[in-house]
């Protein structure tokens, strides 16, 4: 298999617990200061030495497709300007990454979201962000760190990170073996389990590289959760092979899904901005 060229976003959810905000603007296009949490994550995957970025969206989020493509009067309006400096790293990405979209017609779980993707990633293996988990590292990024683990271990990978019990019924939460440290290969994994019934602390965050089997697997997986398809079930599948492996990621993680998460992802960038 070869290194990882393409991340898919799922970027198809409502944003419910952000309303009225998220009513007409696109949750991922909330900004962490100054810069969308959506250009947060192509960085992130660009860092990697991804080039193709694929976004599975839904209806109310063009703002996602303009953002990443050239806006002619804006550029014409600012050229030579002090305020063209803003915009370099969103042309950097523009000029060096590609972008494919596809929609989403019914929000039907993070695993739908993987199958509706399947056209714009085909037999390869691929990342996986969800732009809401905003994280922080000190080196190329959480996607670079689970890409150098594919290399060597050729199957697919999830970061997590340890949580509190109590909030188990927030994540899949896995169980395993650690193989060295910070890297186990998964036994158990359930999607949002309440705390008794919890594997272990845990916690799946949204970075991921999964192997393409995964389609066929998802294409055979019953609705789980919230009747929805899950993509920790079809997951469990290839943990049931051995296939499937969780690393500790180095950095942190705020969940910009949470308005807690967002405001203290705010005050941390600001503070060392
Ligand atoms: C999704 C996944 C879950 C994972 C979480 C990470 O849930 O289904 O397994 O722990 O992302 O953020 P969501 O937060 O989209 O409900």
């Amino acid at each position: 298999m070869s290194a990882i060229r393409k991340c898919l976003f799922p970027a198809a959810g409502y944003g419910t617990r952000f309303l009225p905000v998220t009513k007409a603007m696109p949750k991922e296009m909330l900004p962490v200061v100054n810069k969308p949490l959506i250009q947060y994550g192509v960085e992130e995957a660009a860092r990697a030495g991804i080039s193709d970025m694929a976004f599975v969206t839904g209806r109310g989020k063009r703002a996602l497709e303009d953002h990443f493509d050239i806006s002619y009067e804006l550029e014409r309006e600012i050229a030579g300007s002090e305020r063209e400096a803003l915009l370099g790293e969103i042309r950097r990405l523009i000029r060096e990454c590609r972008f494919s979209w596809t929609r989403q017609l019914a929000v039907q779980g993070l695993g739908h979201a993987i199958l509706t993707g399947e056209t714009l990633i085909g037999n390869e293996p691929f990342a996986v962000l969800l732009a809401d988990d905003f994280c922080v590292t000190e080196d190329a990024g959480v996607i670079a760190q689970l890409a150098a683990v594919f290399a060597e271990q050729q199957c697919s990978i999830v970061a997590v990170e340890e949580v509190a019990v109590s909030e188990s019924a927030s994540y899949g939460m896995i169980a395993g073996e650690e193989i060295s440290p910070g890297l186990f290969r998964v036994g158990q994994m359930v999607e949002k389990p309440a705390p008794e019934e919890v594997p272990g602390n845990l916690a799946i965050i949204g970075r991921y590289i999964l192997t393409p089997d995964i389609f066929d697997i998802l294409r055979a997986t019953e609705p789980g959760h919230n009747n929805e398809l899950q993509l920790t079930d079809a997951l469990r599948i290839q943990a049931r092979q051995g296939r499937v492996l969780a690393l500790q990621f180095r950095g942190c993680r705020f969940d910009c899904g949470s308005v807690a998460g967002y405001m203290a992802a705010n005050e941390y960038v600001h503070e060392r901005s």
